[in-house]
C-alpha cells in the first residue's frame, strides 16, 4: 500500500467588486478590445479597503472545510501560497490558523509566486507522505490590486484578487496511477531570471513596492517551461496525455493556456479555463480554477488532472493528481 494525499473538500471566495476591461480606459491609454485579445481577461476582482489576503484566504478555507464535512479541528497544518501576505510577518497562514479558530497543528507560507500553488501542493503532499500531517488546508490566496502601479498599462490590466483552498487528506492507496490523491510533483526555478518579473521594494528599501514585469519575455519562456514540467511530472506519474481529463494551468494568459495545451497535445475542451473572469491571481488561480471546474461539474472524483504554473524568479512546476 502507497500513501496518498487525496483532496477531501474545495472552496474559495472573491471579492464583491468587479472590474470590468472598459474602466481602465477611462484611465490609461488601453482598450477592452487589447485587453481581451492579448490576454483573454474580460473582468477581475478587486478587494475591498481594509480587506487583506488573510481575510480571502480564511473565506476559501471556510468553504472547503464545508465541502469537506469538516471544521478547523480535523486539520493539522495549513499552507498558504502568497506573494502578498498581510505584513512582512507573521504569516498569512497563521492569521488565517487564529481566524479558523485553530489552536493546534502548525501554519505557514509558502512564497514561489505564481508558481506558489503548485509548490505548496507539493509541500502539503510530502508533510502528508511523510507522516507530519494527516490532514492539510492548502490555501492560494492573493490581493495583487496592492501592488499595482495604477499608472502601467503594461501590468495594472492583468491582475486580480481572490482565494481557493483545497483539504488533502491521508488515504491508502495501491502504489499505481489509478490511484486517488496527488500522483506525482515537478518543481523548477531559475533566480537568473529575477529581472523579469518582480516586486520593487520589500525590507531592504522600507516599501511594499510595485509590480514590474518584462511580460514579452516571461510569454517566451512559458509555453515550453509549462509543457516540459508538465511532462515530467506526467511521466513521473506513469500516464500519459491520453489518461489526462483535465489540464488545470495557471491563469496568466489564454494565449499561454492554449500554446501549453496545443503543445502537450490536449484538447482546450480539456482545459479547465477562468481567466476571463478573474484575470490572474498569482498563487490564488489554480485553487480558484479548481473550485469553479468542480462546482460547475466538469471536475468530478475520480479525473485525472496536471495543473502547471510558471511565475517570478523565475519559478515553476506541475502536479498530476487524481481528484
Ligand atoms: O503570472 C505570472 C507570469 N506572467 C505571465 O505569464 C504574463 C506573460 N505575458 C503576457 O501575458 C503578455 O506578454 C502580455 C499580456 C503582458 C502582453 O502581451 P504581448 O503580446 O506580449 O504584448 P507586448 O508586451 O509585446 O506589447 C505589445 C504592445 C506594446 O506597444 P509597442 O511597443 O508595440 O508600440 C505595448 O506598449 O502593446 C502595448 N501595450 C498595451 N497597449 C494597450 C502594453 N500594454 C497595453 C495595454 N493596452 N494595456
Amino acid at each position: 500500500m502507497t500513501l496518498r494525499a487525496v483532496v477531501k473538500g474545495v472552496g474559495h471566495y472573491l471579492p464583491e467588486r468587479i472590474v470590468p476591461n472598459a474602466e481602465f480606459e477611462k484611465t490609461l491609454d488601453t482598450t477592452d478590445e487589447w485587453i481581451k485579445s492579448r490576454s483573454g481577461i474580460e473582468r477581475r476582482h478587486f478587494a475591498a479597503e481594509g480587506e487583506t489576503t488573510s481575510m480571502l484566504a480564511t473565506k476559501a478555507a471556510q468553504a472547503a472545510l464545508t465541502n469537506a464535512g469538516m471544521t478547523a479541528d480535523d486539520v493539522d497544518a495549513i499552507v498558504l501560497a502568497t506573494s502578498t501576505a498581510d505584513l512582512t510577518f507573521p504569516s498569512a497562514a497563521t492569521m488565517v490558523q487564529a481566524n479558523l479558530g485553530m489552536t493546534k497543528g502548525f501554519a505557514f507560507d509558502i512564497q514561489a509566486v505564481c508558481a506558489g500553488f503548485v509548490f505548496a501542493l507539493s509541500n502539503a503532499n510530502a508533510l502528508i507522505l511523510s507522516g507530519q500531517a494527516k490532514r492539510v488546508l492548502v490555501i492560494g490566496a492573493e490581493t495583487f490590486s496592492r501592488i499595482m502601479d495604477w499608472t502601467d498599462r503594461g501590468t495594472c490590466v492583468l491582475f486580480g484578487d481572490g482565494a481557493g483552498a483545497l483539504i488533502l487528506e491521508a488515504e491508502e492507496g495501491a502504489g499505481d496511477s489509478g490511484d486517488r490523491g496527488i500522483l506525482s510533483t515537478d518543481l523548477n526555478s531559475d533566480g537568473t531570471h529575477r529581472d523579469l518579473l518582480y516586486v520593487d521594494g520589500g525590507v531592504s528599501t522600507g516599501t511594499s513596492g510595485y509590480l514590474r514585469m518584462q511580460g514579452n519575455q516571461v510569454f517566451r519562456h512559458a509555453v515550453g517551461k509549462l509543457a516540459a514540467t508538465a511532462t515530467t511530472a506526467m511521466e513521473r506519474a506513469n500516464v500519459t496525455t491520453d489518461d489526462i481529463d483535465w489540464i488545470v494551468p495557471h491563469q496568466a494568459n489564454i494565449r499561454i493556456i492554449q500554446g501549453t495545451a496545443k503543445k502537450m497535445g490536449v484538447l482546450m475542451e480539456n482545459v479547465i479555463v477562468t481567466v476571463q473572469d478573474h484575470g490572474n491571481t498569482s498563487a490564488a488561480s489554480i485553487p480558484l480554477a479548481m473550485s469553479v471546474g468542480a462546482q460547475s461539474g466538469k471536475i468530478k472524483k475520480g479525473d485525472l488532472l496536471v495543473t502547471e504554473a510558471i511565475g517570478g524568479g523565475l519559478a515553476w512546476g506541475a502536479v498530476v493528481l487524481r481528484w
